[in-house]
């Protein structure tokens, strides 16, 4: 492996995790286990990926090691869908969706037409992010032109792979979070011209759902989308009864919610649809059809009482999923809490939910419904080179369930049920660390 490359290799040992594949799809084997591996990475992406004994005589002597021996390496985690301006307000008490729009979010998103304030809350969820592991994330930000700038350069600034996009709204919201339709626009293709694209980044057209938008509002989000190369579309749909109920009332000539979508251009491949609850399998069939994608929302949907996601019917019209924290709905940054949800309100619908499969879905399956698997989700050789390192005894209880675990499985499903961000020993980035525990105090 020596050769006249610019910077020394960065070569990392431990216990490897990764998924070539869907588990649920094609079993076993998509699940690649390397107890003592080593990931070798040039210029921010993987070399090579194998068992340590093969390839240690082959590293050059100026390599740089890190050895997290006794310690899981899987590929960062994905989160599909969250608002980084709702960090603030996380954990509020007593309202479901439409009271806690009005009661928490809207005062919490108006201070974001401050530039300094955008800032200082960006980079804190960015870091946030990073110490529970998730490297890439596709978030919100609020209607102001300056969220969006705060947004994307604390994500430029620490090397992150981030999508994000400023808030559309024209209709049934306060004064102080609306403009016209024509002003969105405006706003938005600025973003975009500043934004999509630009190392890591792209940018997502961000309707915040079918109430706070009109008709023409949708039309241009629509057309932009279809316009643009590579740009994202996030928006929510169908979280709680009483929301669907009102989308019906607005929109009597539509077959259902996602139909609304669907008439003014917003279904498509790298459309992100939050949370998906009350839809039918026509919606999923439309969905899947189209390339769209559903982010699966747990800790949310339990805390503002929206409801049950289905994945398996899900599955079945073969729908892309990925895992949202929806902060600040969602009551947790760690993809490790939101499995842990996700396996409970899976239950809840006599469903289970396999340990290999959900972190599946924490990393390749993010990244698929990203469409960004070329680039990351895994350890293939080209992808680049952002991993979090997990600690399976972070805690007295995580050490003693795991010396009591014979197999993978049993020790990864321990992980998801009893981890959080206290396992997370380390997050790089384009093999770099961007997060070490043990510097920051734990
Ligand atoms: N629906 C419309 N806006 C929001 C939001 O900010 N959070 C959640 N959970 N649902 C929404
Ligand atoms: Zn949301």
């Amino acid at each position: 492996m020596a050769s006249s490359r610019r910077n020394p290799l960065i070569v990392v040992r431990g216990e490897i995790v990764h998924f070539t594949g869907d588990p649920a799809e094609e079993g076993a084997s998509a699940c690649e286990h390397l107890p003592d591996g080593l990931l070798v990475i040039d210029d921010g992406r993987i070399l090579h990926c194998g068992p340590a004994s093969a390839v240690q005589d082959a590293i050059p002597g100026d390599a740089r090691h890190f050895d997290y021996r006794g310690k899981l390496i899987l590929p960062g985690f994905v989160d599909t869908h969250t608002h980084y301006a709702q960090t603030g307000i996380i954990a509020s008490h007593g309202e479901q969706l439409t009271a806690w729009l009005e009661k928490y979010t809207y005062p919490a998103e108006r201070r974001f037409a401050d530039p300094a304030h955008a800032a200082a809350e960006a980079g804190f969820f960015c870091d946030q992010l990073l110490r529970h592991g998730t490297t890439t994330a596709m978030t919100f930000a609020t209607v102001h032109p300056a969220s969006v700038d705060a947004i994307f350069e604390a994500a430029r600034a620490r090397r992150m792979r981030l999508i994000a996009g400023k808030v559309l709204m024209d209709r049934n919201g306060p004064d102080y979070l609306m403009e016209s339709a024509a002003e969105g626009e405006a706003h938005t293709l600025a973003a975009i011209e500043k934004w999509h694209g630009r190392e890591r980044l792209a940018y997502a057209v961000t309707p915040r759902f079918v109430p706070t938008s009109t008709p023409e509002q949708l039309q241009r989000a629509g057309r932009l989308f279809a316009d643009i190369p590579g740009l994202y579309l996030q928006s929510h749909l169908a979280e709680q009864r009483a929301e669907t109920d009102w989308v019906a009332s607005l929109h009597p000539e539509a077959r259902s919610y996602l139909d609304i979508y669907a008439r003014h251009g917003l279904l498509g491949a790298r459309a992100v649809y939050a949370h998906c609850i009350w839809i039918d399998d026509e919606d999923r069939r439309c969905m899947a059809l189209h390339g769209a994608a559903a982010s699966f929302c747990p800790t949310s949907n339990l805390f503002l009482g929206s409801g049950l996601f289905d994945l398996a019917r899900a599955r079945r019209f073969g729908l892309r999923v990925g895992l949202g924290t929806d902060i600040g709905a969602g009551t947790s940054f760690s993809l490790l809490q939101t499995l842990d949800e996700a396996y409970k309100v899976l239950q809840l619908a006599g469903q289970t939910l396999a340990p290999e499969q959900g972190f599946y879905l924490a990393t390749l399956g993010g990244a698929r419904a990203l469409y960004l698997d070329e680039f990351i989700g895994n350890f293939a050789v080209g992808r680049e080179a952002d991993f979090v390192v997990l600690d399976p005894e972070a805690t007295p209880l995580l050490a003693w369930r795991n010396a009591r675990a014979a197999t993978l499985a049993e020790r990864l499903f321990a992980l998801m049920m009893l981890g959080d961000e206290r396992c997370v020993a380390a997050t790089h980035l384009l093999g770099e660390p961007a997060w070490i525990a043990a510097e920051q105090g734990g």
